[in-house]
């Protein structure tokens, strides 16, 4: 057996005396996190007074417009700057074209436009893509087993104007399809919403991890014979990070606001890449599986879900996200 060495006389590093006391943690602390930072994700549905639970998004819930504003005024007094609206399409109103997403009386501009009459001060994010709206769930228009970009685009941009004129202080285009910044950037110009910002979803991956949220709006990619099964020929392959930093200067030169790195957690190193090359302000998304699983463990009894929603936070945070989507928004800042 080897006999335990002396004490050490003097040890002049001791990183453990400034994690002694609380007070001391408190001081050094590097990074931050306030609900300021926090984005909610919100699903809206058709109808009055509803309030549907989502299986595999525990405490989320498809809300009907009332049921929304009430939400949104809750968000609004915790100090929650900014929700971001995602619709539930009726089954009969969903076209291979998508056409519903161009209405203006449609579901989502009236969710909008009450949410901002209701709370002005909230700043409300919305969603551009097709799939809430598309019969095959793609979030571009799909021909002879493509997903094709350039068509996809005009339609795109008619969508961020109709969402603007209803209200919408930031447009977040989740589509993937190439050029897609520039063209709402243009449309909404020439509309004469200048000051209406643009949140892109830059390094979107193709992930396991939107599970939960197709659950929600029933917009899971239907695979037939024309049509691909998943998404992959235009959100990024999970095993990219150079690619990420391309799709970035394109954004930025096409004038994007703000970019988003999704999912959050697997993807630290790409948050922190963005905030090291880019001056806007980066955007990450914990997204509805990484919601799912910390629920479902903690469901389970196999971990704290307060304290994993504050490390998982926390995290995304330290890694360079100024701002972050996350579903626990209304929690973290009812403990904040
Ligand atoms: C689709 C869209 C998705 C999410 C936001 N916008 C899913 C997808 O790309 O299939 C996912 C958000 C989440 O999982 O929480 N335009």
């Amino acid at each position: 057996m080897i006999p335990p060495t002396a004490p050490i006389a003097s040890l002049l590093h001791r990183p453990r005396r400034l994690r002694r006391t609380d007070a001391l943690r408190r001081m050094v602390r590097e990074t931050r996190l306030s609900p300021d930072r926090l984005i909610a994700p919100l699903f809206v549905v058709d109808g009055r007074d509803v309030r549907q639970p989502i299986p595999s998004m525990p405490d989320q819930f498809r809300l009907s417009i009332d049921r929304l504003v009430q939400e949104c005024r809750d968000l609004a007094a915790l100090g929650i700057p900014a929700v971001a609206l995602f619709p539930k399409i009726d089954e009969a109103l969903k076209t291979p074209d998508g056409r519903e997403s161009l209405n203006p009386d449609g579901l989502f501009p009236r969710a909008i436009r009450a949410v901002k009459d209701a709370v002005p001060g909230l700043m409300v994010v919305t969603d551009v893509a097709l799939d809430p709206y598309s019969s095959q769930g793609h979030d571009g228009l799909v021909r002879g087993g493509q997903i094709v970009n350039d068509e996809t685009l005009a339609i795109l941009a008619e969508m961020a104007v109709v969402q603007a004129r209803a209200g919408a202080d930031v447009i977040a285009p989740s589509d993937m399809m190439d050029g897609r910044v520039a063209a709402i950037r243009q449309a909404l110009d020439e509309a004469g919403f200048t000051d209406t910002a643009i949140l892109a979803y830059t390094a979107k991956y193709a992930s396991a991890f939107y599970g939960p949220f197709r659950d929600a709006l029933d917009s899971a990619p239907r695979a037939d014979d024309d049509v691909p099964a998943d998404k992959q020929t235009y959100q990024m392959d999970p095993a990219n990070a150079r690619e990420a930093l391309r799709e970035l200067m394109l954004d930025l030169d096409e004038g994007a606001d703000m970019v988003m790195v999704k999912p959050a957690l697997p993807y630290l190193d790409i948050v922190r890449r963005f905030r090291d090359a880019a001056d806007v302000p980066v955007a990450a998304y914990q997204v509805s599986g990484e919601y799912a699983m910390i629920k479902a463990a903690a469901r389970n009894g196999w971990l704290d879900e307060t304290a994993a929603m504050t490390e998982t936070l926390t995290a995304i945070h330290r890694a360079g996200a100024d701002v972050i989507l996350t579903y626990f928004a209304r929690t973290f800042a009812e403990r904040f």
